[in-house]
């Protein structure tokens, strides 16, 4: 296992700045394993040892990463004068330095976004080599035309002249909804191609970033951490057959998150 400072990993997984961190060690307010430690150059497995720091247990491992199920008109940014960002729904002891939202949901969306202080984690997963898919549930303004499918599964080009990825669109049993999987994320890319094939995106909820599903329960404004090995599967494909019978057997409580 790969190890890290002390000090570093204090840094890193609290609120607290370098030079609190040392003050917090100095003051004996650091328990490692049940011990009081003082030694910010120790060496530490941060997915083996059970770090306390100033009463508050650290979650285990280097990094962080929060599934938020983001309600509308919140910003994926990590701060902003004017506009309440997905940071700002974290309490306090989850800001930790460098959190930021890997990927992007429009204000007028919802649902599934991963924050992290991993950047390794989060070029991988937004890298364009990867493709991994990101399944939409959304609403339409009129019915669903069997004609999409084909569409976006040829790689639609938009009205400015923008070249889509090839595209999945499958149909609900209610037709004012579908589920559509991207493997890109160009700037408002499912409101864009729907209107390219003549419809109108109403809400647009994500439900899933490679193989990993936003739990059912997980209501819009909370948040839950994840461990590495869970976001390890979101490099994985995950069968878009999968995600769509979660889809339909949780229809009505996905519509009640999504359409606040
Ligand atoms: N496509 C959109 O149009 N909006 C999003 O937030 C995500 C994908």
């Amino acid at each position: 296992m790969p190890t890290i400072r002390l000090d570093k990993l204090l840094a890193n997984r609290t609120p607290h700045s370098r030079s609190e961190v040392r003050q917090l060690l100095r003051q004996g307010a650091v328990q490692v394993d049940g011990v009081t430690e003082r030694d910010g150059s120790r060496q530490i497995d941060p997915d083996a040892a059970k770090v306390v720091c100033a009463g508050k247990a650290l979650p285990g491992g280097e990094h962080v990463y929060l599934i938020l199920n983001k309600p509308l008109g919140v910003i994926c940014a990590t701060e902003d004068r004017n506009q309440r960002t997905v940071i700002d729904l974290l309490p306090p002891e989850r800001r930790v330095k460098g959190l930021f939202p890997a990927g992007r949901l429009d204000a007028d969306s919802t649902g599934l976004v991963l924050l992290t202080d991993d950047g390794a984690l989060a070029h991988r997963m937004l890298s364009p080599k990867h493709h991994v898919p990101k399944h939409y549930l959304i609403r339409l303004a009129r019915p669903y035309e069997p004609q999409y499918a084909g569409i976006l599964a040829g790689g639609l080009t938009l009205s400015d002249g923008t070249q889509c990825l090839p595209a999945e669109i499958q149909p609900l049993p209610d037709d004012r909804y579908a589920l559509v999987c991207l493997h890109e994320g160009k700037y408002h890319q499912v409101r864009r191609m729907m209107a390219a094939v003549g419809n109108h995106v109403e809400s647009l909820h994500r439900i899933a970033v490679g193989g990993l599903l936003l739990p059912v329960d997980l209501m819009p404004g909370e948040h839950l951490e994840i461990f590495h090995k869970d976001v390890e599967n979101m490099l994985n494909e995950p069968r878009t057959s999968a995600v769509l019978e979660q889809v339909i057997m949780n229809f009505s409580s996905y519509l009640i998150n999504g359409e606040q």
